[in-house]
């Protein structure tokens, strides 16, 4: 198995999250009756399928560690589908599962600006157009994740028994 820079790892790692996120937005949707916020689910999971489309392609040009990049994707995926499943267990509701998503968009954030932050060393050209593209949806992902959570807990009666 080729050996991964740590740019390239990065990029796994990166593209990981983004095959989880689809998962999870899928998840969460079940979890949810409010159709404006599962409008925004599906949103954030087509913007997923994107980030892992030019992720895949921005593999695919670095000469033979494509395979290794992708496993190693693979192996982040399982982790932060390890951590969802442990998060949202049977008794998840709506308001648990947007709180779940407030924090994969916040380590998708920091993955991200980790990996521009790394580039700015390597000034690989593909992987600064990537991470110009990524980040800001990744921080709009955040503030919308938050809002729709906020927006649940607002809708909540704080004396229920939960
Ligand atoms: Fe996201």
């Amino acid at each position: 198995m080729a050996e991964l820079t740590t740019l390239e790892e990065k990029l796994a790692e990166v593209l990981g999250l983004a095959q989880a996120a689809q998962k999870a937005t899928e998840k969460v949707e079940g979890l949810v009756d409010d159709e404006s916020i599962a409008e925004n689910l599906r949103r954030m999971r087509e913007e997923a399928e994107e980030t892992e489309r030019r992720c895949t392609e921005a593999a695919d040009s670095r000469n033979g560690k494509k395979t290794a990049i992708l496993e190693k994707a693979q192996e982040t995926k399982g982790e932060a589908t390890e951590m969802m499943d442990t998060y949202l267990g049977d008794d998840a509701d709506g308001l648990d599962g947007l709180e779940f998503m407030t924090m994969a968009e916040a380590g998708e954030v920091g993955h991200w600006a980790v990996l521009q932050k790394l580039n700015e060393q390597a000034g690989e050209e593909q992987i600064a157009e990537l991470t110009r593209w990524a980040l800001p949806i990744q921080e709009r992902h955040l503030s919308e994740t938050k809002e729709c959570a906020l927006q649940l807990a607002g809708e909540k009666d704080p004396y229920e028994e939960s």
